[in-house]
């Protein structure tokens, strides 16, 4: 590369540079308005640059070495020369391959505690499994809807492509969510390992009853069997009403075909309503008037009461919210400005209001909430905060446009007892240690 190549090509990346900068410098002074506007006095947050080094008016075309970065002036190595060039498929930085899900045999779940804003990275939304991940040819999968109808149809995916689509965005949750928490002995260690069963995307598909118009429902079917191409052949009851109200026949997500593990190629979503209930890899709708009681809805699924009955299909994942940041694993580097961050969301609307204590509880204040505040999605909230040193106890409390108010541990567990794991919505607490030190806590 001749000489003149070197010293031009760092000048476009430089411009870019500045631009960014000035982005960073707009975002930055939001922040602050948010802040000066909630009465918190930031205090100089980044490295002052020594005077001997700010007065230098040439670059330094040093290679700097890690632990020794006083840029600007210098120009750092990857300044100097090109970089790869544009791919067919992106990857993100390797320096941010820590944030992973988090896998076991059945499951894995969303990294929440380094997520920003509301949408969940197709490679980063939780899965659950019954039979692991099946390896569908889409040319050679079928769905079939029979029953109570005047004409059973089976589809391709290129018929289900040909109807009139819709994007919405909803988050998923897996009512075995959170199921840590009922007790104090089981608490999870982090908020990826507590509450990382749920995430959210921008979901792509048909309407389940632009189908149902196809084949002709008979007036008298109250539900709908859905079967899954899995090797579990995963199978749930789903109310009429559901499929007739909002009930999606999914098959993109962010924009693209579903993950393998999230359905691939088509699936059922249910927006608000238990994971477990929008059957991946759809191959079958059965119509007919009376629940199935699959093992998914007996044995499974269900939620054992302290007098011994037990509550069944139980679909709709009620408020809920968890403080993001700080959370279990992150450490305050010392007292002053931090921002309280974290998220919200109802299986029945929209979020209208989340509180935040930093005391554990006796005291609440209302946290601003990150517009457009979408129906049965997940809502940002922030909260500017002055940590005075002293220790502290974090929690937030969900509000949801029916006026569910998100309850304590203590008020769910008076109520359901603890033996079921699923449907835990209860406050979660993190605890600030004087050194800065954020760990789980419980009630
Ligand atoms: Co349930």
């Amino acid at each position: 590369m001749p000489p003149e190549e070197v010293r031009k090509v760092p000048a476009e990346p430089a411009i870019e540079e500045s631009g960014l900068s000035r982005r960073s410098l707009i975002q930055r002074a939001g922040v602050i308005g948010s802040a000066v506007a909630a009465g918190v006095a930031l205090p100089a947050i980044g490295t002052a640059v020594p005077e001997a080094v700010a007065a230098q008016s040439t670059p330094v075309a040093a290679t700097p070495v890690a632990g020794d970065l006083t840029m600007p002036p210098d120009i750092p190595p990857w300044m100097q020369v090109w970089g790869p060039l544009p791919s067919e498929y992106g990857a993100r930085s390797p320096f941010e391959d820590g944030v992973v899900r988090m896998p076991s045999k059945t499951s894995s779940r969303t990294p929440l505690q380094h997520l920003t804003g509301t949408m969940t990275p197709s490679s980063l939304f939780y899965e659950r499994h019954h039979a692991g991940i099946p390896a569908i040819d889409p040319a050679l999968h079928r769905l079939l809807i029979h029953g109570m109808v005047e004409r059973p149809m089976v589809f391709s995916m290129d018929d289900i492509r040909r109807f009139p689509s819709i994007s919405v965005i909803h988050f998923m949750e897996c009512s075995g969510n959170s199921g840590s928490e009922w007790t104090e002995e089981s608490i999870a260690k982090d908020v990826q390992a507590g509450f990382g069963l749920v995430s959210q995307v921008e979901w792509t598909g048909v309407p389940l009853k632009t189908l149902l118009a196809q084949v002709g429902v008979d007036p008298s079917a109250t539900w709908i069997l859905a079967e899954g191409a899995d090797a579990a052949g995963m199978t749930r009851s789903i109310p009429m009403d559901k499929a007739m109200d909002d009930a999606l026949i999914a098959y993109a997500m962010n924009g693209e075909a579903l993950r393998p593990e999230n359905g691939y190629p088509v699936r059922l979503f249910l927006p608000g309503w238990e994971g477990n209930a929008s059957i991946k890899w759809l191959r079958r709708l059965k119509i007919g008037d009376q629940p199935w009681m699959t093992r998914e809805e007996t044995s499974k699924y269900t939620d054992l009461m302290p007098d011994g009955t037990a509550r069944q299909f139980t679909f709709a994942m009620e408020a809920k919210s968890v403080i993001t940041y700080p959370s279990a694993g992150h450490k305050l580097t010392g007292p002053g400005f931090w921002e309280i961050s974290g998220i919200a969301w109802s299986g029945r609307g929209a979020i209208t209001r989340v509180e935040v204590s930093t005391d554990g509880g006796e005291t609440w204040t209302d946290a601003e909430l990150q517009g457009p505040v979408l129906p049965i999605a997940l809502t940002r909230f922030r909260l500017p905060w002055t940590w005075d040193g002293n220790p502290a106890r974090l929690q937030s409390r969900a509000t949801d446009d029916t006026g569910y108010v998100q309850p304590t541990i203590a008020e769910l567990v008076a109520v359901r007892g603890v033996n079921s794991n699923y449907h835990m919505n209860g406050i979660k607490s993190w605890a600030v240690s004087a050194d800065g030190e954020v760990t789980s806590a419980w009630g």
